[in-house]
């Protein structure tokens, strides 16, 4: 067993809440691309052209072929090993608590619970009048852009660039993160800053750090632990360890 997982495995015998943090790179190993990076969404897509409010008010019809054309990619994708892993992880310590950054939803489908999607969900949309919101399902959505039973318009239900984050959700998230003794950040640049800052606040308050990613990304200089490979990799060389 690696150092760095035998580090990992002492820290989580000791831990008691627990908490990971996830972004793109943790669906990666399940065929979807991330956003920044050599095959990133961002390098064939202008965020700006479509992940924005502007964008969706010149054309709701493109970005919702974007994120129709996102959704189809997801719904053919299945979680992986590192998805069931955590998982696992929410059974197993006393306290837990998983934050992503991913509107995939393969985290709720490898099963779990005490989950906080902060950027939202790709497969929910949402009313720009009357704000109901509704899962759309495993259909196809021919007629773009979609419309509210109430007749206006409805967007994905995600936080684009420039949208402000549901409040409840943030505080829900810090407030777990000030007793958590372990928290994982894995497969994320941190280019956003929000994630960044909910794992500095842990560490804040006495939290170990992992990170978890092939690659140094802007805050692992903070991290106590950190771990160069891949989320599905990583996640099963732990839980087998650890068990
Ligand atoms: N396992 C773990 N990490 C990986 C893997 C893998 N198999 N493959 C790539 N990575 C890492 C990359 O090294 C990179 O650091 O995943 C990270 C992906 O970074 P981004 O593409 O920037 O994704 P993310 O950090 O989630 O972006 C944050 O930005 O565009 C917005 O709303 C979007 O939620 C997203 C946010």
């Amino acid at each position: 067993m690696n150092s760095q997982i035998s580090k990992l495995v002492e820290a989580a015998q000791k831990a008691r809440n627990v908490a990971v943090i996830t972004g793109a790179g943790m669906s990666r190993e399940s065929g979807i691309p991330t956003f920044r990076g050599p095959d990133g969404l961002w390098k064939n897509f202008r965020p700006e052209e479509l992940a924005t409010p502007e964008a969706f008010q010149k054309d709701p019809a493109l970005v919702w072929e974007w994120y129709e054309w996102r959704r189809q990619i997801v719904l053919k994708a299945e979680p992986h090993e590192g998805h069931r892993v955590i998982a696992a992880m929410e059974k197993f310590f006393p306290e837990f608590l998983l934050i992503t950054q991913n509107v995939d939803g393969l985290h709720p489908r490898a099963g779990n619970r005490k989950l906080i999607e902060i950027h939202g969900s790709i497969n929910r949309a949402r009313c720009t009048k009357c704000a109901t919101r509704f899962e759309l399902g495993s259909r196809v959505l021919s007629e773009l852009p979609l419309r509210c039973d109430c007749g206006a318009l409805a967007r994905p239900d995600v936080v684009w660039f420039g949208e402000s984050y549901d409040s409840n959700l943030l505080s829900a998230s810090l407030d777990f993160l000030g007793s958590a003794d372990l928290v994982w950040v894995v497969g994320s640049s941190g280019m956003v800053s929000v994630p960044v800052y909910l794992a500095a606040q842990a560490r804040e308050n006495g939290a170990l750090l992992v990170d978890l990613n092939p690659e140094e990304a802007e805050f692992s200089r903070y991290c106590d632990i950190k771990i160069r490979g891949t989320a599905g990799q990583v996640l099963s060389e732990f839980w087998k360890a650890l068990q």
